[in-house]
């Protein structure tokens, strides 16, 4: 008797163990590299909340921010790999998988955040989410940092003649390289989680980034200046793998596209809040000098970076550069 009890119990077991499995909660990673006090990192957050609140049970989201699952490196093959199931890159790290998504880098291409909101809501901008399904990789919203500062450990900041022979870091793109090549400039592709150490030591002499990502990351103690050009933007595309999208329980997807619809509205609401308040904060910390640009500098600044446009208007696409410029007005 003792071994039918043993006989039954195994398979009472192998019962509950078979169902409990059937219930566990599907595991999603959302990996990226800044901090979670940025839009970005706000961002992820909500989606968690929202996503585990219309899914109880059915999913588990783990945010990891400040590249420590996976760095700028790493985590685009990590997403085709299904090592992580979300990542949002800004849109200057595509261009190995799409060229048309290069059409943000175009230096002074958008007035401001308004209209990089419009093109992103318009029939091109929205095509640009499949730009890469080709490859593997879906886009599932656009998501708001915010323009781009330029910064340097100089003490003069103001038009592009101050910024010839000195080194810049640059995302991993290649027409951020041709803009900085542009103006006589030293550019060096170097992952996120690399540039405060890259500027304290000297390997660099400048950045160019938002000022939530300048704050978060301390950029403003190891730079002097901080010029208020914005001459760019940068914004964010969450990605995720096409392949298994596609194969998870249709009230799934469901539910993380709704989780993910409100997690976008949320953080690009917030992003212009949260780069206004660390543009305070660093004019309050007082440790790098926030240099203001007249029109005329602006204008200089323009007029020198322009040439970059024709170079990969090929890639890119005269139309959809037509497109973009048309939500300027
Ligand atoms: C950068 O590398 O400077 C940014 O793309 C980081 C980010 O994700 O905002």
């Amino acid at each position: 008797p003792t071994r039918v009890l043993t006989a039954i119990s195994a398979c009472l077991a192998m019962t509950f163990a078979g169902s409990a499995l059937a219930e566990d909660p599907i595991v999603i990673k959302f990996s990226h590299v800044v901090a979670e006090s940025t839009p970005k990192g706000q961002g992820a957050v909500k989606f968690k909340e929202i996503a585990e609140k219309l899914l109880p049970g059915k999913v588990t989201v783990q945010v990891f921010p400040s590249s420590q699952l996976f760095g700028d490196a790493k985590e685009m093959e990590a997403v085709l790999l299904g090592d992580v199931q979300f990542i949002a890159p800004s849109l200057s790290k595509f261009d190995r998988y799409t060229k048309k998504v290069q059409l943000f880098d175009l230096p002074f291409l958008f007035d401001d955040m308004a209209a990089v909101d419009r093109f992103q809501h318009s029939d091109n901008g929205k095509a640009l989410l499949d730009s890469m399904t080709n490859r593997g990789i879906k886009g599932l919203a656009y998501w708001h940092n915010g323009m781009k500062q330029l910064s340097t450990n100089k003490d003069k900041l103001t038009r592009p003649e101050d910024i010839k022979g000195l080194k810049f870091r640059i995302q991993n793109s290649d027409v951020l390289e041709a803009q900085f090549r542009q103006l006589g400039a030293n550019p060096q592709k170097l992952s996120f989680s690399e540039v405060y150490q890259a500027l304290q030591t000297g390997v660099v002499d400048g950045q160019e980034n938002t000022w939530s990502n300048i704050y978060s990351q301390k950029f403003h103690e190891v730079q002097k200046t901080i010029a208020n050009t914005n001459h760019g933007v940068i914004d964010y595309m969450v990605v995720t793998n096409a392949k298994w999208w596609d194969g998870l329980p249709d009230d799934v997807r469901k539910g993380l596209t709704q989780a993910m619809a409100e997690a976008t509205t949320y953080a690009n609401d917030m992003a212009a809040k949260l780069n206004e308040r660390d543009r305070k904060r660093i004019e309050e910390a007082g440790a790098a000098k926030v240099q203001t640009l007249s029109k005329e500098d602006i204008a200089a600044w323009r007029t020198a970076m322009e040439p970059v446009w024709k170079k990969f208007e090929g890639d890119i696409g005269a139309d959809l550069i037509k497109a973009a410029l048309a939500s300027n007005d």
